[in-house]
């Protein structure tokens, strides 16, 4: 690839996106930085986690290209952009609840030979606690610290995470947001947020959409701190 790509690990150009005939994502145009943590804000509906699902490999874009560490990714499936680094931790917070903290961990480590739990552990020390704890009895928070653990096992460049801190307390939401900007100095972030307050405190970049369109982006900092961008949900 060009060498101007080279500090953009995500390059994401005019997709069109649609859920049979009805048209969902219109040229949406978004870059990441390698080492960054940006953030996607917008509304319920506006769009944020179809743009997820197509870079991630499950949905095909109608058109428009997506470069992941300058290789094209826009018609890979999902298994394969995975295995090339990319990572994407779904809205649903699913984890095996007949598993343990153990087990799912290993189903992570079976799929990427990375057996390293001490490296992705350390950002959520209080997991070596429940280490042997079901997943079905986690709190919202543990889980969620559970899939960003075993999201970072094969040390992937690139994390997708869809609303981390949907629904959870205030203090958990205060941990994540240490571990999200510890985490981004190995491997960038791109996360979708509605809390704006956490947005302001962990974003070197926002992008706000809104109806389908990334409507405004932010790289200044005093920028991002006032809030600015609030004004475009
Ligand atoms: N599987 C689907 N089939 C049809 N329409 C969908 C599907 N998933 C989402 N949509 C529609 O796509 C639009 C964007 O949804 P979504 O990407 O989930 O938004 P957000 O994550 O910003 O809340 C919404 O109007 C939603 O109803
Ligand atoms: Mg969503």
């Amino acid at each position: 690839m060009a060498d101007t790509t080279i500090d953009k690990i995500l390059e994401v150009k005019d997709l069109d996106v649609s859920y049979q005939k009805l048209r969902i994502l219109f040229q949406v145009s978004l870059d990441v930085d390698a080492g960054e943590v940006a953030v996607v804000v917008g509304r319920n509906g506006a769009g944020k986690t179809t743009l997820f699902r197509t870079i991630a490999g499950f949905l095909n874009q109608e058109a428009g290209t997506i470069h992941f560490n300058g290789n094209d990714i826009g018609r890979l499936r999902a298994f394969e952009v995975a295995q090339l680094g990319l990572k994407y931790i779904q809205q649903d917070k699913h984890v095996f609840s007949d598993l343990t903290v153990r087990e799912n961990l290993e189903l992570g480590s079976y799929a990427t030979k990375d057996y390293d739990w001490d490296r992705v552990l350390e950002y959520f020390p209080q997991l070596k606690n429940i280490i042997d704890r079901k997943g079905g009895h986690l709190s919202g928070g543990e889980r969620q610290m559970l899939l960003i653990a075993m999201s970072l096992l094969g040390n992937p460049g690139l994390v997708l995470m869809d609303e981390p801190t949907e629904g959870l307390a205030p203090h958990v939401i205060t941990d994540l947001s240490h571990a999200f900007k510890k985490i981004s100095e190995k491997t960038t972030l791109v996360i979708i947020e509605q809390n704006l307050p956490l947005t302001a405190e962990v974003a070197d970049r926002v992008y706000a959409m809104k109806e389908g369109k990334i409507v405004a982006e932010f790289k200044d900092q005093q920028a991002i701190e006032n809030l600015e961008f609030e004004a475009y949900l």
